[in-house]
């Protein structure tokens, strides 16, 4: 076999040879155009890989139970965690670009017309595969792939699959509504301190209902509606009681060695959300400088549109916003020991 030479196995001559700036042609070109579609040749690279990441995570999911403390839930947030250093390194690439000014911009930007990062696919599967519905986006009529500047029609019906697929959010809720610490074999020697005031409910989350109620202060008190809503009739968003019930015992034990997989797990789901909100944020700011309040390329209102997406599109909001319902430490109840002794790695 023949030794392979760098570049071939990279297939550098077809990246490097993949950035032709139309305003080049043109005798008043600026320069910057080379930037411009680099840098964003270089984000659809770090797409490809974060897709590609988030398929391997749901692909563990789909195959059904995942043991909490197995080496595929160890895979599963390990991939997860690379997922946050991309976004990580792709916010710092904003600056990058913001060497460029608002008058370079214009030197080449009606070339472009009517192409736009709205049509990237790629940023659509993954907000698609991470669990974002088309409903929830801000203003769907510009996803209509009739709309000039929007998405083609290939692309979108690709983006609509993903969407229909098993998404990670729809997974990560499945296995939150699978934990069986509630099972009765761990509870017979609980001792629920506080008045019983539902027996339909878990004498647990009676006790811990009444730490929540006293830990609120006179102008939260319509909280613990809230938290009945939240855990016991309706669940939050698309997540259901069941789930969010899971997702608060792992955040209020996560100190017991078999939560701390399942924590750091939810914890990166959080932090995902927060890097590409932050990315949206620093994509928003950098375009309101580019363009002030002028429409997008892809026809949007521009930065207006994108500040809509800012508050609107998050994958994991209902897990972050637990946070809502957590009680000190010291005023958790105490675990039953069959329950403690099945959540504790024990070694004979
Ligand atoms: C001079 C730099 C840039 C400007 C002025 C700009 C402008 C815009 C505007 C105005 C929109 C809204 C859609 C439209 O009407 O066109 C948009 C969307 C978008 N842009 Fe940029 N952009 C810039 C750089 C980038 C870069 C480097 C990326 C990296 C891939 C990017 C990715 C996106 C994405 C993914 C969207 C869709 C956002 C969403 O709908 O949530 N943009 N951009």
């Amino acid at each position: 076999m023949e030794d392979l030479y760098y570049s071939d196995y990279i297939e550098l001559d077809k990246i490097l040879n993949s950035q032709h700036p139309k305003s080049f042609e043109s005798p008043e070109a600026g320069n910057d155009e080379m930037l411009f579609i680099i840098i964003h040749q270089v984000y659809e690279l770090w797409f490809k890989q974060i897709i590609f990441e988030l398929d391997l995570v749901r692909s563990i999911f789909v195959q059904g139970h995942i043991n909490d403390n197995s080496d595929e839930m160890s895979k599963v947030v390990y991939k997860l965690r690379r997922i946050a250093k991309i976004l990580e390194l792709i916010n710092q690439q904003v600056s990058v670009l913001e060497t460029m000014t608002a008058l370079d911009f214009l030197e080449f930007r009606n070339f472009l017309l009517p192409a736009s990062g709205f049509q990237s696919k790629q940023f659509r599967l993954i907000e698609a595969k991470l669990g974002l519905k088309m409903e929830q986006r801000y203003k769907t009529e510009y996803y209509k792939h009739t709309r000039r500047g929007s998405l083609s029609e290939g692309d979108l019906r690709d983006v609509n699959q993903a969407e229909s697929e098993h998404t990670l959010k729809e997974m990560i809720i499945q296995w939150l509504e699978r934990m069986p610490f509630f099972d009765e074999r761990y509870w017979s020697e609980y001792k629920q301190v506080s008045p019983v005031d539902s027996a339909d409910r878990h004498e647990f989350w009676q006790d811990y209902r009444e730490a929540y109620k006293t830990s609120l202060s006179k102008n939260e008190t319509g909280r613990l509606k809230e938290f009945d809503k939240v855990f016991f009739d309706e669940g939050r968003g698309d997540v259901p009681p069941a789930a969010m019930r899971a997702a608060l015992f792992i955040t209020i034990y996560r100190n017991l060695p078999i939560f701390h997989l399942p924590f750091e797990l939810l914890n990166t789901l959080s932090e995902i959300d927060e890097l590409l909100s932050n990315w949206r944020y620093r994509h928003f700011m950098m375009v309101r400088r580019m363009i002030g309040l002028r429409v997008g390329t892809g026809g949007t209102s521009g930065a207006g549109y994108l500040e809509g997406t800012l508050s609107q599109h998050y994958a994991f909001r209902e897990i972050t916003e637990v946070a809502t319902f957590l009680i000190e430490r010291s005023k958790r109840p105490v675990l039953p020991n069959a329950l403690k002794e099945k959540v504790s790695f024990n070694i004979p």
